[in-house]
């Protein structure tokens, strides 16, 4: 039985064309910055971003992590959304390892925080308070829908945060499912923020790392950090190769797992128990809240995976399917199935 896994698009496997890649890259010592892959892989991101360098790191957790040390001096404040990936799930390690004082204000559903909110959280000048040094914002947001934020929306927070001296910081793992959803390229997404980390190893299938795209200034000292944090890798090519193909063949194909969503979320919002807004599945990530008269969320997750089908299930109420490269038209057809025969 083929094994359905919506859990998350992290599950993606490396395509036949990462295999030949990673098999026949020329490798080096990326510490020593002699990891032609690795240079030629950051070099592409960094192009493509429209930003002057970047840097190959292990993971999205990694590259929200360094990006928040080099921005944000110990005791100063982060601002960013009570729904967002570095204040949820990335162990407070922005605190644990950077002193980092996160200021959490309200994701809407989209994953937008009023703008007037952040100006007003912003700090002023007075010894009781720490210092806002930077503003994080999440591109696609996971915890929200896997809505992408709009160019001017971005452009706003970069407004507010540049005219007081902060920093702005984009944890875009799933940025390119943003570009895809908006039809924007990603350099013009990118364009006013400081940073931005996004992951190869999500919708774009490669089996690992992420990148982080900066100034010049800002990557080499994100490189020292990375270092420090033990993240220096050495012969990073079996990585990078992987990742060039990802920027090159997996980026367009994309559209294909947001369209499978759309199916998927239409085909499932009228079985009973399921409630599902189907507007709000703007890319990859779907939502539901699971409210069944005799069926618990527990059963029908065990149910689903008995038929080698698994998705997430939270606090027993809401649950999460996240297509992918590894689901096809007709894996989703399976699972409007089976799902129909259980609960119509
Ligand atoms: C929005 C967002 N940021 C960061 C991460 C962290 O990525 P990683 O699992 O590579 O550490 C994730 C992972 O799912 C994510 O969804």
């Amino acid at each position: 039985m083929k094994i359905i896994d919506l859990r998350s698009d992290t599950v993606t496997l490396p395509t036949s064309d990462m295999m030949h890649a990673i098999n026949t890259a020329t490798l080096g010592d990326d510490v020593y910055v002699e990891d032609s892959e690795t240079i030629k892989l950051e070099k592409l991101a960094a192009k493509i971003m429209g930003k002057e360098s970047a840097l190959l790191v292990s993971s999205g957790t990694m590259g929200n992590l360094i990006s928040c040390l080099v921005h944000a001096p110990r005791g100063t404040e982060a601002i960013m959304g009570h729904k967002s990936h570095i204040f949820i799930y990335e162990s407070g390690g922005i605190s644990a390892y950077g002193g980092i004082h996160s200021h959490q204000l309200k994701n809407h559903f989209n994953g937008t925080i009023d703008i007037d909110m952040i100006k007003d959280a912003i700090r002023i000048n007075d010894v009781h308070f720490p210092s806002t040094s930077l503003v994080c914002i999440e591109n696609t947001h996971n915890k929200c829908h896997g809505f992408p934020l709009e160019l001017d929306y971005i452009n706003s927070v970069c407004a507010i945060a540049h005219e007081n001296n902060i920093k702005v910081h984009m944890d875009g793992a799933r940025l390119f499912n943003a570009c895809v959803a908006l039809d924007e390229s990603v350099d013009k997404i990118a364009k006013n923020v400081d940073s931005v980390t996004f992951c190869l190893s999500k919708g774009l299938a490669s089996p690992m790392g992420s990148i982080i795209c900066g100034s010049a200034d800002f990557i080499a000292e994100a490189r020292r950090i990375r270092k420090s944090l033990g993240g220096g890798m050495r012969q990073t090519g079996i990585i990078a190769a992987a990742g060039i193909v990802s920027l090159n063949k997996m980026i367009n194909r994309l559209k294909d797992d947001h369209d499978n969503a759309t199916y998927l979320a239409n085909g499932l919002h009228k079985f009973p128990g399921i409630d599902l807004n189907i507007d709000y599945v703007p890319t990859n990530i779907i939502f539901f809240n699971f409210n069944h008269p005799n069926i618990s969320s527990y059963d029908l997750v065990n149910h689903m995976k008995s038929h080698g089908i698994l998705f997430s299930d939270y606090n027993g109420k809401h649950c999460r399917l996240v297509l992918h490269h590894g689901i096809s038209r007709h894996d989703v057809e399976k699972v409007i199935d089976v799902f129909n025969k259980l609960l119509s």
